[in-house]
């Protein structure tokens, strides 16, 4: 299966808020499909749509270690959440970077699955908290959008420099793997 290209910070199209999504087909669901594979290739735990620059609200999450807890929420709303905790969190998009950010202990979330049917489902923990790190990208935001604008303006540099050394690298890639 072909894997989709998951946009980095700081990179615009991580700020567009997403649409509702209006049908769950056949379509979506096998852009479900590239989304798991995508996201357990990376390795990652959830993976939001607005990541890999399709802008509907839908994502999909596997907090387990052996993928046996595939979760697709589509058109997600959290009905009630409860208390506060605090996780160092990561992001596909935001490569190599953990902070601390505070978010709701529990919650509830209603969401439609893959198949269009409505479920609601309480979280905590890890579950919790991949829950509401994934609902924010759909809004267009980022976990680094907690953090000071010192510190965010930091990361900002340490990607795209780090981006900037991925381009120059490759070019030089390709052109050696002409060379047999
Ligand atoms: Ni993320």
């Amino acid at each position: 299966m072909e894997l989709l290209t998951i946009l980095e910070f700081p990179d615009p199209r991580l700020r567009t808020k997403a649409k509702p999504v209006e049908h769950v087909d056949d379509d979506l669901r096998a852009l479900i499909e590239r989304m798991f594979a995508t996201m357990y290739a990376a390795p990652g735990i959830g993976l939001a749509a607005t990541q890999v620059d399709v802008h509907r609200r839908f994502m999909v999450i596997d907090v387990t270690e052996d993928h046996s807890q595939p979760l697709v929420f589509i058109n997600p709303e959290i009905t009630a959440r409860d208390g506060r905790t605090v996780y160092q969190e990561g992001c596909l998009s935001v490569p190599g970077i953990y902070a601390d950010v505070e978010r709701a202990d529990r919650i509830t979330v209603r969401a439609l699955d893959r198949n269009g049917n409505p479920f609601e489902l309480a979280a905590d923990g890890l579950l919790s908290i991949c829950i509401q790190h994934e609902m924010d990208h759909l809004d267009g935001k980022v976990f680094v959008d907690y953090l000071s604008p010192l510190k965010r303006e930091q990361v900002r540099k340490r990607l795209e420099k780090a981006q900037r050394e991925k381009a120059r690298r490759a070019p030089a890639a390709a052109a050696a793997s002409h060379t047999l």
